[in-house]
């Protein structure tokens, strides 16, 4: 998807870096899983937000598991990031534990294959919260009150700006912006994927 690519938005110069470089050559990918979530249509029922929330939790427990993998520690540090701060797999569990649900199995998620995967990675995880406020809006509305912490981001802190700066950092470190958007376009198709699975169309 997107026709430029990350090094070739690099080498522009000028302000774009490799925030603003993922941000546009993932655009397209942003509106595929907004799509194929298509919150309205799904979340009718009290039923259809618990299996919501159950799914998402196997693949952000799978997917955190990865990223909090002790192989990327240094990784971490070096690009400024407290991994456990963006991990929201508790905030899910809560909120399913709210509706009397305990939560379901985990997925498994191969391991990264280099660090720029995991950093695309996260970016998709931390923009993903970004739209919650207002899915958490269409659920309320469709279904009425319901416990919505991992949507809102409850108690989290605005957690997206260490992403950014964690993006730039990675740039000025000459690491790799086109795995970053490598891993970043993986982490959307598996959404698009795991959202399109049958037992969550209804
Ligand atoms: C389902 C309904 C969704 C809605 C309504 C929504 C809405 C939004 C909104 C309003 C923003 C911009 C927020 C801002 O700039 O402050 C945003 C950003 C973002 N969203 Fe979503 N989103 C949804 C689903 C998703 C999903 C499922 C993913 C990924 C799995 C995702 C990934 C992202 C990313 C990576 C960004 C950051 C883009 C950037 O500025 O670089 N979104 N979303």
């Amino acid at each position: 998807m997107g026709g430029i690519t990350v090094a070739a938005v690099a080498a522009r110069g000028g302000t774009e870096g490799l925030p603003e470089a993922l941000r546009a050559q993932t655009a397209r990918w942003h509106e595929k899983v907004e799509a194929v979530a298509d919150i309205p249509g799904r979340v009718r029922t009290r039923a259809d937000y618990i299996d919501l929330l159950g799914s998402l939790a196997g693949l952000h427990t799978g997917l955190e598991a990865q990223l909090s993998a002790p192989v990327w520690d240094r990784a971490w540090v070096d690009v400024g990031v407290d991994i456990a701060a963006h991990c929201r797999v508790g905030l899910l569990v809560a909120d399913l534990e709210g509706l009397g649900v305990p939560p379901a199995g985990s997925t498994v998620q191969p391991p990264f294959p280099c660090f720029g995967h995991a950093l695309g990675c996260l970016y998709v995880l931390e923009g993903s919260a970004l739209g919650g406020r207002i899915v958490a809006e269409m659920v309320r509305a469709a279904i009425g009150a319901v416990p919505t912490a991992f949507l809102t981001g409850r108690g989290r802190g605005h957690q997206w700006p260490a992403v950014r700066h964690a993006l730039r950092r990675f740039d000025a470190q000459d690491g790799d912006g086109d795995a970053v958007l490598a891993g970043a376009v993986s982490t959307f198709a598996l959404f698009a994927r795991h959202l399109a699975a049958p037992e969550l169309q209804r």
